[in-house]
């Protein structure tokens, strides 16, 4: 009754499975999953042996305190609404929803309900999961939920009202930064005689660093590009193009993400 239970075995749900057992945070007789179809729940149970398959979704309510909703956020309230007659309402539920609130999930279920954000690259350990605790969670359950998160990453709490734009940082920036990796090494190899591919291993490697090196040495960018950007040379060049433009490009990115965040799930 005190294991961790997953609905939804997609990307976030077998994402969180293979970093909380990979951890060692849990153990495999500590979970209980289930999927909609037959096929994840069999993957699930290739992937770790061991592990509790529930057939049902009523069946992870019965067997978990710790219930983590890891289906798409137009399915969330269903599958809430579908468990919640098999739980006695001391349970915790964890939504990984974007664009549920919690006034709707607690209007489905009397006990304790927290939103979690993880992000893909929670895959390798690394980035932050966002978590904000609804009203009636407890210091208890707070803190394990909080435990469990940080065993693939980062935790950081936010008030729900912080959700939108801390999401498409930590959540959707990877996306993002992907993006603009692949334009500048694009936009290199089109320019120039070097090999898409090597161009894209370059970008890559550089981004890599780049996030390391303001990490390890505190500077901020700003600092970074007067090292880097010397007067006259190539990289001033660079940056005095990106600064004229790359403002507008995202403010009316962030604008248009923030939209589109607000119809998520309706
Ligand atoms: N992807 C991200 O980077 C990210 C980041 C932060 C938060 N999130 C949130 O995480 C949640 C899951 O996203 P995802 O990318 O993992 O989606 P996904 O890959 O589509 O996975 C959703 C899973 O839910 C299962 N499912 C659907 N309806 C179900 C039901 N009625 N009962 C049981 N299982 C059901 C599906 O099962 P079958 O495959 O078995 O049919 C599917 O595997 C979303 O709410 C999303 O907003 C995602």
């Amino acid at each position: 009754m005190n294991c961790i239970g997953v609905i939804g075995y997609g990307h976030m749900g077998s994402m969180l499975v293979n970093g909380f057992l990979s951890s060692g945070v849990l153990g495999v007789d500590e979970v209980v999953v289930t999927s909609r179809s037959q096929e994840s729940r069999d993957a699930c149970a290739a992937a770790w042996p061991g592990i509790g398959i529930a057939r049902a979704n009523r069946e992870i309510a019965r067997r978990c305190r710790t219930v983590i909703l890891a289906v798409r956020p137009q399915e969330t309230t269903e599958v809430l609404r579908e468990i919640v007659p098999g739980m006695d309402g001391d349970e915790h539920v964890v939504s990984l929803a974007a664009g549920v609130g919690l006034t709707e999930l607690e209007g489905l279920f009397s006990g304790s309900v927290t939103r979690a954000i993880p992000t893909i690259t929670s895959t390798i350990g690394q980035g932050t999961t966002l978590v904000c605790h609804g009203r009636q969670v407890g210091m208890h359950d707070a803190l394990r939920v909080e435990g469990l998160f940080s065993s693939i990453g980062n935790v950081m709490l936010v008030e729900e009202d912080e959700l939108p734009a801390a999401t498409i940082l930590s959540s959707c920036g990877p996306g993002l930064l992907a993006a603009v990796i692949e334009e500048l090494a694009g936009a290199t190899a089109r320019a120039s005689g070097l090999a898409p591919d090597r161009a894209l291993c370059l970008a890559t490697e550089t981004a890599a660093a780049t996030a390391a090196y303001l990490r390890e040495t505190g500077e901020t960018p700003g600092d970074l590009v007067g090292r880097v950007a010397t007067g006259g040379g190539v990289t001033e060049a660079g940056v005095k193009g990106l600064r004229e433009r790359l403002p507008q490009v995202f403010d009316e990115t962030v604008a248009a993400m923030l939209v589109r965040y607000g119809a998520v799930g309706k």
